[in-house]
């Protein structure tokens, strides 16, 4: 089975396109992505904008599977910020901000609430798409700890600061399919492959 996946983001790519293989899928970028059109991701959900992406997308593969990744974290002392900000959550402007500067400012905002622990959720809906038609949404979540300075040098994001319990690590310090068993891309696109094994698509 072949599935194009349209990111700009070389983390989600190299995470999806690994996670494929434990499935016999193969992940290819889309065709010429970085020249096409960037659609806005104008809904107020993860489910809303990867579905954006995937129909968007979509179109520019006839016949074949398009999936997008939206993502992020959600941290329970600021009410769920960044969410659907995450990768722009240390910029005024509509501009993604560098992993550097978001977490920066994460540890920030953080630091306003001591007595609201540190439990944070992350995210992710992968959307599939076909020929400009939605196919499914698959929702995959992990949960953690914000640490209060970065540990672990892999992935990407807000990987140093988010703490696992269950693994005793930092997403930073886990790679390939360590990550991707308890990280919410993991969960995501396994009940994606779960669906696509369930429903063979002419
Ligand atoms: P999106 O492109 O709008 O989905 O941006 C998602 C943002 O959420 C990324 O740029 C990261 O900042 C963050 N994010 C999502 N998934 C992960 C992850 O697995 N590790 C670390 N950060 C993540």
């Amino acid at each position: 089975m072949r599935i194009f996946i349209a990111s700009s983001n070389s983390g989600k790519l190299r995470e999806l396109s690994e996670a494929g293989a434990a499935y016999s899928v193969v992940v290819h970028e889309l065709p010429g992505s970085g020249s096409l059109p960037v659609p806005a991701e104008s809904g107020s959900t993860f489910a809303e904008n990867a579905a954006i992406k995937a129909v968007a997308y979509s179109r520019t593969v006839p016949g074949e599977i398009v999936i997008a990744d939206d993502s992020g974290l959600e941290v329970s002392a600021l009410g769920g910020a960044p969410g659907i900000h995450s990768a722009r959550y240390a910029q005024q402007d509509n501009h993604k901000s560098s992993d550097a500067a978001n977490n920066q400012r994460l540890l920030c905002e953080i630091a306003k609430y001591p007595g609201a622990g540190r439990s944070a959720l992350f995210v992710c809906v992968i959307a599939a798409a076909r020929d400009g038609k939605l196919l499914g949404t698959f929702e995959g979540e992990a949960r953690g700890e914000i640490l209060q300075a970065p540990l672990g040098r892999h992935g990407f994001g807000y990987d140093p600061l988010f703490f696992v319990p269950e693994a005793n690590k930092t997403f930073a310090e886990m790679q390939g399919e360590e990550k991707l068993r308890y990280s919410h891309r993991g969960a995501a696109f396994r009940q994606f492959c779960e669906w696509l094994a369930h429903h063979p698509l002419s």
